[in-house]
Formats: structure tokens, sequence, C-alpha cells
């Protein structure tokens, strides 16, 4: 299986933006990370980062006709961007998952961050919990398309 990992705007920036909220690791690190936390499961995931809602809305579309499994963090995208709720729709509306991936916890946080237009329409949402949440959505998508 096939799974691509979407990082939203400014995640492009990890390691070097707010390390005492994001950490002080890389995207690169990241990519590094998924890869093996997929190999292990014999699943290859791919790892993208845009600042452009253009793109990252046309990856969910793609996600739709190539029926593949989505990890999403939305990033400020998150708290405003129906336009991308709406092309996350027609990935799990398809039966396809998404699972939405925050590194910080947004509910901990200013109060513009605690709402999210992608949960209602995610089949579930991980917070707060670093990189290791990316794993923890690699291996919830895992179960899900053994089921
Ligand atoms: C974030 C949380 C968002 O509120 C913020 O805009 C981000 C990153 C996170 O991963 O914790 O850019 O999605």
């Amino acid at each position: 299986t096939k799974i691509v990992v979407v990082n939203g705007p400014n995640l492009g920036r990890l390691g070097v933006r707010e390390p005492e909220i994001y950490g002080s690791e890389t995207l690169e690190d990241l990519r590094i990370a998924c890869s093996q936390w997929g190999s292990e499961l014999g699943m290859d995931v791919e790892v993208r980062q845009s600042d452009d809602e253009a793109e990252v809305i046309r990856w969910m579309h793609q996600a739709v006709d190539e029926k593949t499994p989505i990890v999403l963090n939305p990033a400020a995208f998150t708290h405003y961007s129906y336009g991308l709720a709406d092309a996350a729709a027609q990935v799990t509306d398809e039966g396809i998952p998404l699972i939405e991936v925050h590194i910080s916890n947004p509910a901990s946080r200013e109060s513009f961050r605690k709402y999210s237009v992608i949960s209602p329409i995610a089949t579930g949402t991980i917070t707060g919990m670093g990189f290791w949440g990316y794993k923890l959505a690699i291996d919830a998508i895992n179960h899900i398309v053994e089921d």
C-alpha cells in the first residue's frame, strides 16, 4: 500500500520555526522517519509539503483518483480553509482513510487554533504527539486497510 503524507504551510520550516513547539527535527528527518515506519509495515510512504493551498487541494484530488490513503497535517489551513475541507471530504466520501495530524496540541494554544474545519470530515485526528503522531496515523491506516 502507498500512503501520502501531506504537510501544509510553514512545515517546510520544521527545525527552525518555533522549535519549543514543533521540535528541532526537520522535514527531511520526518521524511526519513515516515519511510522507515512505513517500510516496517510493508508500506510505501511519500512525504510532501507545500505552502500553496491549490497544490494541497490538487493532492487531495489525486488521492481520490488513485485511491491513496492520506495523512494530512493541514497546518494553518486547518483553521480556515473550506476549500481544503471540501477537497479532503471527497477523499473520505470515497471510503479512503484520511488521518489528520498535528505535531502540537492546537487545543492547548491560541483560541484560533481550537477549531478545525478538517476534523469533521477526517477519519480521525491525532494531536500533541510530535512526529510520533505521524507513526500513529500510519499504523491506523495499516489497520484500516488490512480489515
Ligand atoms: C500545526 C498546528 C497549526 O495550528 C499550525 O498552524 C501549524 C502546525 C501542528 O502540526 O501542530 O502550522 O498543524
